[in-house]
C-alpha cells in the first residue's frame, strides 16, 4: 500500500505535458477487437485503468506488443474467447465496452458487470436497449451479463439518458451491423469523437459524432490503423485547476482548448487569467478566487468529472459558491475529507453549498475514488502543512505520474510506501 505525503503552500510554477485521455482510451482499446489486422494505438497514457484493459484483451487472446511506453500494437486476430471475467476486469467501469466490442466482433459477449467510482447506482439500462435495438438477447445471469445475436440489424435507439457509456457500446455493436443506426441523444464528449474517428480510420461509417445524433452505416469489415488518442481533457482541467487554487502560472501543454472551455470560463469567472494558445493553456492567479456557482452536465457543459477539483479551489473562495451535480446521484463523497482539512461545505441531495473559508490546514485523508483523490491532491498543495492521502490506487487508474509532474512544477509531493502491521503486534 502506499500514500502521497503533501507538504502544502507552494504555488505551482512551469509547465507541465498532458498525457493521452482515459476515457478514450478505454473505449479505442476494445474497439481494436472489431479489426481483422492489427492495430497501433499511440498516446496511451500510462495509468492502471489502460493495464487492466491490456490484461483483459490479452486473457482473451489478443497479441499485444509495447511499442514505447505510450503505443501498442494489437492483433486481435488470435481472440477466441468472448467472456470477460470480474477478475480480468478489476472493477473497472470501462469493461463494459466489451460488451459492445464482443458482441459486434462475434455477435455474444458474456462480460462481468462494471465496476468503477461509487456515485451511487450506475446503471447499464441504456447500453442493453441499444443492444436489443440492432437485435441481440441480454441477460444478466450467475452475476454475468451476456449479450447474444444471430446478426445484428442497424436500428434507431433513442437514450432517455444522455450516457458517454451507451453511447460507445451502441457505437462498437452497430459499426459492423447490417443497415444504419440512429443514436438519438447521444453524448458528446471528446472521447466519443475520438472513438468514432478511430473506427472511420479503419474503415468504419459514423457521421454526427459530437452532435446529439451519431449515424451509424454498418460496414462488412474494418482493417487495422495506426491511431493517437487525444490529449486527457479532465486531466488537462485538474493541473489548471491547480495552478489556480495554489496563486500559480503553469503553461498546460499538448492540451485541445475547445475541450477546456466550461473549465475556462469558470477559471476566469473566478478571477483567474487564462491565455489559450494553438496546443497550450496558461492558467495563473495572483488573489484569492471568488464564488462561483457551477451545475455539472454532459459535454459542451461542465464536466462532472472536474466537478470535485473545482469545489476544492472554491473552498477558499471569497463568499458562498453553489455547485449542483447534474450528472451522477452521488458524487459528494469527498465532502467530508475537505472538512478534516478546514473547508466549510455543506451538502444538500445533488447541491453544495461552499462558504469560502481562509485557507485549508493539512490533514491525513483517503482518496474516496478518482476525482475526489485529484480533488484531495489540490487540496493537499493549497493548504499549510502536511496532508497525507490514502487509498491512492483509485488516483493511478487515471493520472499518469503524478508526482513527478506536480514535483517539476515546484510541489513538496512524494509518494511513499506503508508499512504493513507487523503479524508479530499483539492487537489490543
Ligand atoms: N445512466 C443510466 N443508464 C445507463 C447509463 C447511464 O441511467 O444505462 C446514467 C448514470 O447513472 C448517470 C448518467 O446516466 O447518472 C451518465 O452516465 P454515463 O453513462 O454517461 O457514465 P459512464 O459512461 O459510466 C463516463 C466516464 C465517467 C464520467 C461519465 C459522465 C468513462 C470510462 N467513464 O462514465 O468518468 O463521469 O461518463 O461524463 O468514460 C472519471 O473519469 O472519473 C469518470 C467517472
Amino acid at each position: 500500500m502506499e500514500k502521497f505525503v503533501i507538504n502544502g503552500g507552494n504555488a505551482l510554477k512551469g509547465t507541465v505535458k498532458i498525457s493521452g485521455a482515459k476515457n478514450a482510451a478505454v473505449a479505442i482499446l476494445p474497439a481494436v477487437l472489431l479489426s481483422d489486422s492489427p492495430c497501433t494505438v499511440e498516446n496511451l497514457p500510462e495509468i492502471s485503468d489502460v493495464s487492466t484493459i491490456l490484461k483483459s484483451m490479452s486473457a482473451l487472446g489478443a497479441d499485444i506488443k509495447a511499442i514505447n511506453k505510450s503505443s501498442v500494437v494489437i492483433d486481435p486476430r488470435p481472440v477466441k474467447s468472448y467472456v470477460v471475467t470480474k477478475e480480468m476486469a478489476e472493477g473497472m467501469r470501462a469493461s463494459s465496452y466489451f460488451l459492445g466490442a464482443l458482441l459486434g466482433r462475434t455477435h455474444h459477449a458474456r462480460v462481468a458487470p462494471p465496476g468503477g467510482c461509487d456515485f451511487g447506482v450506475r446503471p447499464i439500462d441504456q447500453h442493453i436497449k441499444g443492444f436489443e435495438a440492432l437485435g441481440a438477447k441480454v441477460i444478466i445471469e450467475s452475476g454475468m451479463v451476456d449479450a447474444k445475436a444471430k446478426a445484428l440489424y442497424g436500428s434507431s435507439v433513442y437514450l432517455d439518458k444522455v450516457s458517454v457509456g451507451a453511447t460507445i457500446n451502441i457505437m462498437l455493436a452497430a459499426v459492423k451491423a447490417k443497415g444504419l443506426t440512429v443514436i438519438e441523444n447521444a453524448a458528446r464528449e471528446p472521447h466519443i469523437v475520438d472513438l468514432a474517428n478511430f473506427l472511420n480510420s479503419m474503415g468504419a461509417n459514423i457521421m454526427g459524432a459530437g452532435t446529439g445524433v451519431i449515424k451509424i452505416r454498418g460496414v462488412e469489415n474494418l482493417h487495422g490503423t495506426v491511431y493517437s488518442i487525444i490529449p486527457d481533457q479532465i486531466e488537462a482541467g485538474t493541473y489548471m485547476v491547480a495552478a489556480a487554487a495554489t496563486g500559480g502560472d503553469v503553461l498546460v501543454e499538448n492540451v485541445t482548448p475547445k475541450h477546456l472551455e466550461s473549465i475556462i470560463a469558470k477559471l476566469v469567472e473566478a478571477g483567474a487569467t487564462v491565455n489559450e494558445y494553438d496546443e497550450a493553456i496558461r492558467v495563473s492567479m495572483k488573489k484569492p478566487p471568488k464564488k462561483c456557482n457551477i451545475q455539472t452536465m454532459p459535454h459542451p457543459g461542465f464536466p462532472t468529472d472536474m466537478q470535485p477539483q473545482i469545489a476544492t479551489f472554491l473552498a477558499i473562495a471569497e463568499g458562498t459558491s453553489i455547485i449542483t451535480e447534474g450528472v451522477w446521484d452521488n458524487r459528494f463523497r469527498y465532502v467530508d475529507q475537505l472538512t478534516l482539512m478546514g473547508a466549510d461545505i455543506q451538502v444538500d441531495g445533488k447541491m453544495a453549498v461552499i462558504t469560502g473559508v481562509k485557507g485549508l490546514k493539512g490533514a491525513p485523508v483517503k482518496a474516496v475514488d478518482l476525482r475526489a483523490g485529484a480533488a484531495m491532491v489540490i487540496a493537499g498543495l493549497m493548504a499549510s502543512g502536511i496532508t497525507e492521502i490514502t487509498e491512492i490506487d483509485h488516483i493511478d487508474r487515471g493520472y499518469e505520474r503524478l508526482t513527478e509532474k506536480l514535483s517539476a512544477l515546484g510541489a513538496q509531493i512524494k509518494r511513499v510506501v506503508v508499512p504493513k502491521p507487523s503479524s508479530n503486534l499483539k492487537q489490543a
